[in-house]
C-alpha cells in the first residue's frame, strides 16, 4: 500500500509504522485525533481541522508538542513524500504516551506521542457505490453518552460505534446509524448523517461530532437557497425522509437509498442530495478552501 507514516520523529512506508505497546494510546484508548483530505494538490479547510485537533488534545489535557506551523509542514510532507496529492487523506494522532515507570502512573507525567500518515485517498463508499445509495440500519447499541465522552472530542473509543456497524451487518445493512442515549438520531463510525424532508435539510444536533463535512453541506445548502435545521430528530422522521446522505472526509457526500430495509423515495439516490454532492466535488476539483500542499513543503526549504 502506498503511504508514509511519521513516528517518532521519523518517516516511514507506512506498513513499517509501529506503536509502543505501552502506550496508553492502545491500552487505554487514551488519544486524539483528525484526518484531512486532499485534492487536486490541497488540502481541504487545514485550519478548521487543526482547530478541532486543537480543541480535542485541549479538552483530553493533551499538549501537542510542536507548533501548529511545524504541524503543517509535517503534514504536508507526509503527503508529499507518499505523491498523494491529488487525492489523499492524511490523519494526525497524539497520544497519551507510556507511564514514566511501572511504578509511577501519573498521568500528568506521560510524554506524548505525536504520529501522522498518508495514504491514498480513503472512501467510505467507493464512488460506484455512491451510486447506487447505501443501505442504512438504525441499530440497537447507543451511542456513548455526552456526559461521559464528549463527542465533539475526536478520539478512538469507538467500541459503541464498533458494536453498532456488527449489528447492521445482521440486518443486511453495511452502514450503521446509532441513536442517542435518549432515542434520537445521533452519527454512525465516521459519518454524520442529513436527511431532506419537503426540500428542507435536518441533521442531528446532540451527540455528534462537528463534522467539517457537515459544516460544508450546511455552506452548500445556503449556497443552494435550501433551509438546513440542526435538531433533536427522531428514528421515524428518517425512515419518512425524501432522501438521506451520510457526510465524511473519507467520502464526502454518500447517499442512502435504504433504511432499516425500506427504500427512501423511488429508491434511487435523492435529487436535492446529488445536487449537493455535484456542487461539493466541483468546488472540490476548484480548490476550495485549500490550501496547497506544495506551498507548506516550500516553506521547509525557504
Ligand atoms: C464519529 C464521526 N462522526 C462524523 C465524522 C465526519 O466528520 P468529518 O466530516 O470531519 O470527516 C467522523 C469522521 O471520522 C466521525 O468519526
Amino acid at each position: 500500500m502506498a503511504g508514509i507514516a511519521y513516528v517518532e520523529g521519523r518517516f516511514m512506508p507506512v506498513e513499517e509504522a509501529r506503536m509502543p505497546i505501552l502506550d496508553l494510546g492502545f491500552l487505554r484508548g487514551d488519544a486524539v485525533y483528525d484526518t484531512i483530505s486532499v485534492w487536486k494538490g490541497n488540502f481541504f479547510r487545514l485550519d478548521d481541522h487543526l482547530a478541532r485537533f486543537q480543541a480535542s488534545c485541549r479538552s483530553m489535557r493533551l499538549l501537542l508538542p510542536m507548533p501548529v506551523e511545524e504541524l503543517k509542514r509535517i503534514l504536508a510532507e507526509c503527503v508529499a513524500r507518499a505523491g498523494v496529492e491529488q487525492a489523499g487523506y492524511v490523519q494526525m494522532i497524539l497520544t497519551r504516551g507510556k507511564f514514566v515507570s511501572p511504578a509511577n502512573r501519573d498521568l500528568r507525567l506521560c510524554s506524548h506521542n505525536f504520529m501522522c500518515y498518508s495514504l491514498p485517498y480513503v472512501w467510505i463508499a467507493s464512488p460506484e457505490r455512491q451510486e447506487q445509495g447505501l443501505h442504512l440500519a438504525i441499530v440497537e447499541n447507543r451511542r456513548t453518552p455526552t456526559e461521559a465522552m464528549d463527542p465533539t472530542v475526536k478520539n478512538f473509543n469507538s467500541m459503541d460505534m464498533q458494536r453498532g456497524l456488527l449489528q447492521a451487518y445482521d440486518h443486511e445493512a453495511d452502514y450503521a446509524l446509532l441513536l442517542t442515549p435518549d432515542g434520537y438520531l445521533s452519527e454512525g463510525p465516521g459519518y454524520n448523517l442529513f436527511f431532506v424532508k419537503d426540500r428542507m435539510l435536518h441533521s442531528p444536533k446532540r451527540n455528534v461530532l462537528e463534522g467539517i463535512t457537515r459544516r460544508s453541506v450546511a455552506d452548500l445548502a445556503a449556497e443552494l437557497g435550501l433551509e438546513c435545521r440542526f435538531a433533536d430528530l427522531e428514528p421515524a422522521q428518517l425512515r419518512g425522509a425524501d432522501e438521506a446522505f451520510l457526510t465524511s472526509t473519507a467520502g464526502g457526500i454518500m447517499p442512502v437509498t435504504v433504511v432499516d430495509g425500506r427504500t427512501l423515495g423511488n429508491g434511487a439516490p435523492g435529487i436535492l442530495t446529488g445536487q449537493i454532492r455535484a456542487r461539493y466535488w466541483q468546488k472540490r476539483e476548484a480548490g476550495w478552501l485549500g490550501t496547497p500542499v506544495a506551498s507548506l513543503v516550500a516553506a521547509k526549504v525557504a
